[in-house]
C-alpha cells in the first residue's frame, strides 16, 4: 500500500525530495452519541482504517493536492497565502482548514507542499473520514516544518478548522480519538474538561462489527447544527432554575426535577438524550470494567432507542440495520454511530455469529431498503503515524 501510493505520489508530481508517509486513523464510537457538546462523556476508539498520506515540503509557498479517492478532481493547486474555503475543491477545505488553523494559532505555514491523500474509511460513512484528515494534515505539518504541538493539541485544531473554516459546530470527540487513539483500547473522555483514561476493550470471543447503511451524509447539511443550538436553548432554560454548566452535569433525577423549566417539547427530548446518553456512558464503562459485555451491550441498545426517539437523527436506514442486527442469536449490542441521519451502524457480535450477522442482516436491509449494506470486522487501532 504505502510504497503503491509513494509510486502514485510520483508519477503526479514528480520524483525528487524527502518524500514522507503518514497514516491517520478513522474513528468509530462504542457509546456516548451527541454528548460531547453538551459537556458528557464519549468513548470511542480509532480504527485500523483510515487516511494515508504522502507528503513533500516545497521550496514555495504553493499548494498541491491529489487524492486517490477523487482522482476525477485531478491536482488542485492553492497556496498558502490564500486559505480559503472553495466549494468546488471540497476535500481540500480539510487540509487547508487545519493549515488555516495553525495560522490562527500562531503557527503560520509559510512553505508550500505537494500532498496525495488515499482513505480507506468509506466516505461519509459516519466513521470520521474528514476529522481523519484533519488530523493527518496537522500531524504533516508537525513532522514537515517543525511545529510544536502535542496530539491533542492537534485534535482542538483540528476541532477549530471544522467549526471555523469549515463550517461544522462539531464537538471534541472524532478529533480526539483520531489523534490520542491507542491500539486494543477506546478513550473514555470527559468532553467537559478533557480528562481521559484508556479503557481495554477485551470482547472475549466477540467482535466489533461496523454497518455501513450506504446512506451518504453531510453533518453541513444535516440537522447536526440545529439539535446543538435545540440543545443550548435547553441548557439555557434549565440554567434560570439551577447553576450548571452543561446537560452533562445532570442526573437523570435532576433532569427530572428541572425538566420543566424547558419550555418546548422537543427540547425537553433533546435535552433527555443529552443526560441520559451521558449517564449510560458512565454506566456502559463501568460495566465494562466488570467484564459486564452484557450490559454493556444492553447500553447500546438503548442508546439506539434514545437517538431515534428523543434525539431523532435515526431515519429508516439506520433504524432497520439496528433493528435486524437486534434479531440475530449471538448479537451483544447494536446502535447507530457517529452524527446519525446515514453513515454506520455498531454492533459487538459474538464470533460464531459474525457470519450469519452478515448474511441475515444483509439480506433483510436489501430487501427493505432496496440497496446493499457493507460490513466491516474492525480491528482498534492506534493513532497518527509517520510510516515512512
Ligand atoms: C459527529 C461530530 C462529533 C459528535 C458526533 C455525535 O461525529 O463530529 O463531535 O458530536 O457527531 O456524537
Amino acid at each position: 500500500m504505502q510504497k503503491k501510493l509513494v509510486e502514485k505520489f510520483k508519477e503526479i508530481f514528480g520524483e525528487g525530495g524527502d518524500i514522507r508517509v503518514y497514516f491517520a486513523p478513522g474513528r468509530v464510537n462504542l457509546i456516548g452519541e451527541h454528548t460531547d457538546y453538551n459537556g458528557g462523556h464519549v468513548f470511542p476508539c480509532a480504527l485500523t482504517i483510515g487516511t494515508y498520506g504522502v507528503a513533500r515540503k516545497r521550496d514555495d509557498q504553493t499548494l498541491r493536492f491529489y487524492s486517490v479517492n477523487f482522482e476525477r478532481l485531478g491536482v488542485l493547486e492553492s497556496s498558502v497565502e490564500q486559505l480559503k474555503a472553495d466549494k468546488k475543491a471540497d476535500w481540500t477545505n480539510y487540509p487547508k482548514g487545519v493549515m488555516w488553523a495553525f495560522g490562527q494559532k500562531g503557527m503560520k505555514v509559510e512553505q508550500g507542499m505537494d500532498l496525495l491523500l488515499f482513505g480507506n474509511i468509506p466516505n461519509g460513512s459516519g466513521l470520521s473520514s474528514s476529522a481523519s484528515v484533519e488530523v493527518l494534515t496537522g500531524y504533516v505539518l508537525k513532522d514537515l516544518f517543525g511545529f510544536d504541538v502535542s496530539n491533542q493539541d492537534l485534535a482542538l485544531i483540528g476541532q477549530f478548522a471544522e467549526n471555523q473554516f469549515n463550517g461544522v459546530n462539531c464537538g471534541i470527540m472524532d478529533q480526539f480519538a483520531i489523534a490520542m487513539g491507542r491500539a486494543g483500547h477506546a478513550i473514555f473522555l470527559d468532553t467537559a474538561d478533557l480528562k481521559y483514561e484508556y479503557a481495554p476493550i477485551k470482547l472475549d470471543g466477540a467482535k466489533i462489527v461496523i454497518s455501513c447503511t450506504n446512506k451518504k451524509r453531510g453533518l453541513g447539511d444535516s440537522k447536526y447544527n440545529e439539535r446543538r443550538s435545540e440543545c443550548e436553548q435547553a441548557l439555557a432554560e434549565i440554567q434560570e432554575v439551577v447553576g450548571i454548566r452543561t446537560l452533562g452535569d445532570l442526573s437523570e433525577e435532576q433532569f427530572e426535577q428541572y425538566k420543566a423549566a424547558v419550555k418546548d417539547e422537543t427540547r425537553v427530548k433533546r435535552a433527555r438524550h443529552a443526560v441520559y446518553e451521558n449517564q449510560r456512558t458512565l454506566k456502559a464503562v463501568e460495566a465494562l470494567r466488570n467484564d459486564n459485555v452484557k450490559l454493556f451491550g444492553e447500553l447500546m441498545n438503548a442508546s439506539h432507542v434514545s437517538l431515534r426517539d428523543d434525539y431523532e437523527v435515526t431515519g429508516i436506514e439506520l433504524d432497520t440495520m439496528v433493528e435486524e442486527a437486534w434479531k440475530v442469536e449471538g448479537v451483544i449490542g447494536s446502535r447507530m454511530t457517529g452524527a446519525g441521519f446515514g453513515g454506520c451502524t455498531v454492533s459487538i457480535v459474538k464470533d460464531e455469529a459474525v457470519e450469519a450477522f452478515i448474511e441475515q442482516v444483509g439480506k433483510a436491509y436489501k430487501e427493505k431498503i432496496g440497496y446493499e449494506g457493507d460490513f466491516y470486522v474492525v480491528e482498534i487501532g492506534g493513532g497518527p503515524a509517520r510510516l515512512a
